[in-house]
């Protein structure tokens, strides 16, 4: 049986996707940092950001799904002054670039990149060095494809958890779509398997919200008592911001949804 290698896989997104491949019947290996509790996948221990481990992780492997990265932001759910200014390439620049050069190397068939919607025109440091390790995949001779998705929920639950000692919340009005990793990682996982290549339909949440109202959501599904203070933002500054709505794929699970799950069962 052919190997999946799976990047990321410790990660929200990328345990999603390694559940949905192990079931689905695939053998399953994840390079990780270090190994999980799963019995049921191979553990290749390497780290994209020295290369080690890397090209030894890639033995037999037939599809990667890249969905590792290292954002500052999502790891300690808020943003700080110094986010403005820098992000670190060595996860999604320079350990794209390694493992690619590796997959070239052991002629691996497909190779799916994980990425984010509205790259183009966003200004933070972490999307440019998302496009940058986009764009060395774009660039590859391997046969490659791009899946861009919306923001996803957990970071959004992080960044509100972060606002909750305020008492009030300043938030945009523009509209946009986040959506959940299990509706991200069904898509990446059709992707990964139906043949087709190349730039692949975005994914995005069910519904077009502002984050006044997603933020007025999670704040009545905590039972805070907090004051929504709607911010209206240029085009340009929001798109900046990520604040778009993908046009692509659709997910299921609302925003609604997921704070019932997450927050009835707390
Ligand atoms: N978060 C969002 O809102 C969002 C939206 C759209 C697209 N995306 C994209 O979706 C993908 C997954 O995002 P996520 O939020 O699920 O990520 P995440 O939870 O932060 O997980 C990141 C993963 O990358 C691994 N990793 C970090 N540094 C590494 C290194 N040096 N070597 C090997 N692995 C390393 C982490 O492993 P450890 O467990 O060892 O740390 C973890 O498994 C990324 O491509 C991201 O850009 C994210």
């Amino acid at each position: 049986m052919t190997v999946t290698l799976v990047t990321g896989g410790t990660g929200h997104l990328g345990r999603d996707i390694v559940e949905r491949l192990v079931c689905g019947g695939h053998r399953v290996r994840l390079l990780a940092r270090s190994p999980g509790r799963r019995s049921d996948v191979e553990w290749a221990i390497g780290d994209l950001s020295t290369g080690a481990g890397v090209r030894e992780a890639l033995q037999d492997v037939d599809t990667v799904i890249h969905a590792a990265t290292y954002s500052p932001i999502a790891r300690r759910g808020g943003v700080r002054p110094i986010d403005f200014f820098k992000s670190p390439p060595t996860v999604d620049v320079e350990g794209t670039e390694r493992l690619l050069s590796f997959c070239q190397q052991q002629s691996v068939r497909h190779f799916l990149h994980v990425s984010i919607v509205g790259l183009d025109d966003a200004t933070l440091p972490y999307a440019k060095v998302k496009l940058a390790g986009e764009r060395l995949v774009r660039a590859s001779s391997l046969s490659w494809s791009v899946v861009r998705a919306m923001p996803f929920y957990y970071l959004l639950d992080k960044m509100l958890a972060g606002l909750a000692w305020l008492p009030v919340w300043p938030a945009p009005t523009t509209l946009f779509n986040p959506v959940d990793t299990s509706d991200v990682a069904d898509h990446v996982v059709t992707c990964a398997f139906d043949g087709v290549r190349g730039e692949r339909a975005e994914i995005g949440g069910p519904e077009d919200l502002s984050l006044a109202t997603l933020a007025g959501q999670y704040r009545d599904a905590r039972g805070l008592h907090r004051r929504i203070l709607p911010i209206a933002l240029s085009e340009a500054k929001a798109r900046g911001m990520g604040f778009v709505v993908s046009q692509g794929v659709r997910g299921r699970l609302s925003w609604a949804d997921w704070l019932q799950y997450r927050y009835a069962r707390a």
